[in-house]
């Protein structure tokens, strides 16, 4: 069926949603021609829209026809942290990103790399064993050196350093913290910088998208970096919500105040999970607070764009973690556009 055809049969947003998730190409180049998918919708207020995705889906043409349409940046759900990227001291391997950096390329998107610096998904070598700190430092800058380099000119972003911050603020009792104490993030940003002095430099955490403990701890770090002259370009709220804890009223103005701090702020990994069975009440909600979160985005100038943490349910994170809860992505397990699919859309304008 041609995409004039399924134009003529279909009316109104159902017939949108499929024209727009049946087509693989670049969401920009194509906007003229089609009905606008959510990046061309975030497109036109300056913003981009992504999502998140993973090397073993990309087997699936109906799923990559939606994440090449309605995206206009990806993020490597775990093809370029530290267990796939250097899974043996100093053997680098970049299969799995330099895959997902391929397919962005041929759908004309961007790249939000994600992590350098995290204390999940490690190899063993790294974490089955003690480290003095001249070690530990040299272990981790060429580890960044690398990557960063391998990649450079090719993303967007990075994820320099990922989940810093316990809940109340105290700095996490992570490897890094443990071995090379609180600077181990300027160092960090400062390597990442040196490598790619081009790419934009994050530091990402979740529970940081209310005022609260958490956020008021990346606030005090950034104005210290900043003071300092370290490099660093933004901060990613990476917004894994869920119905029942409530919705973040103090987005708007959190992302603001880091805003002021002349800071790029992005939602870098979004998902809105609920305990199951998912009803039609539940479904509205998130719908709700998706249109909410992107509305808070749009508020704020310098929040640059969002990112869902996949796109369906097909490939959530969810459940293999919380059991008993998820439906937590705009797009269910048939890939079939939820209400949240058609609130983003309306939050965007589109
Ligand atoms: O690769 C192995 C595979 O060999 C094995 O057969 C399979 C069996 O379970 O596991 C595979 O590894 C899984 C890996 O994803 C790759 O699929 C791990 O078990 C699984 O724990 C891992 O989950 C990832 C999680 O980070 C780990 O912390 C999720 O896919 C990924 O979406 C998630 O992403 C994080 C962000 O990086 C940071 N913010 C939170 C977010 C959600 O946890």
């Amino acid at each position: 069926m041609s995409r004039t055809t399924v134009r003529l049969r279909f009316a109104g947003a159902l017939a949108a949603t499929l024209v727009a998730a049946g087509v693989a190409t670049g969401p920009a180049a194509q906007a003229q021609e089609r009905t606008p998918g959510l990046a061309d919708l975030a497109h036109r207020h300056g913003r981009y829209f992504g999502s998140a995705t993973d090397n073993p889906e990309l087997t699936d043409s109906a799923y990559t026809k939606i994440l090449g349409s309605e995206f206009d940046m990806i993020t490597p759900g775990n093809g370029m942290k530290w267990e796939n990227t250097e899974p043996q001291q100093g053997v680098f391997d970049w299969s799995k990103g330099d895959e997902i950096v391929k397919l962005a390329r041929a759908n004309h998107q961007k790249v939000r790399a994600h992590t350098l610096v995290w204390h999940n998904q490690l190899p063993a070598w790294l974490t089955s064993r003690d480290w003095t700190p001249a070690e530990l430092r040299a272990v981790l800058k060429k580890h960044i050196t690398t990557e960063v380099r391998h990649y450079r000119g090719k993303v967007y972003s990075w994820d320099v350093v990922n989940e810093a911050f316990n809940e109340d603020g105290t700095y996490r009792d992570t490897i890094w913290y443990r071995t090379l104490g609180p600077g181990y993030i300027a160092d960090a940003l400062r390597w990442a910088h040196e490598a790619d002095p081009h790419a934009k430099l994050y530091l990402n955490d979740y529970n940081i998208e209310a005022v609260g403990p958490k956020s008021d701890a990346y606030y005090n770090l950034v104005k210290q970096l900043k003071a300092e002259h370290v490099p660093l370009d933004g901060v990613g709220f990476q917004a894994h919500l869920a119905l029942q804890y409530g919705y973040p009223t103090t987005i708007e103005d959190n992302l603001r105040r880091f805003s002021r701090l002349g800071l790029d702020t992005a939602l870098t990994e979004v998902d809105v999970r609920m305990q199951l069975p998912a009803t039609d009440d539940k479904l509205a909600e998130q719908a709700t607070w998706y249109a909410d979160l992107t509305k808070a985005c749009l508020a704020v100038q310098r929040c640059v764009g969002v990112t869902v943490w996949d796109f369906t349910d097909k490939y959530s994170w969810i459940p293999g973690v919380f059991a008993g809860e998820g439906a937590a992505l705009p797009w269910d397990e048939q890939l079939r556009p939820k209400p949240a699919y058609q609130a983003l859309r309306d939050a965007l304008g589109g």
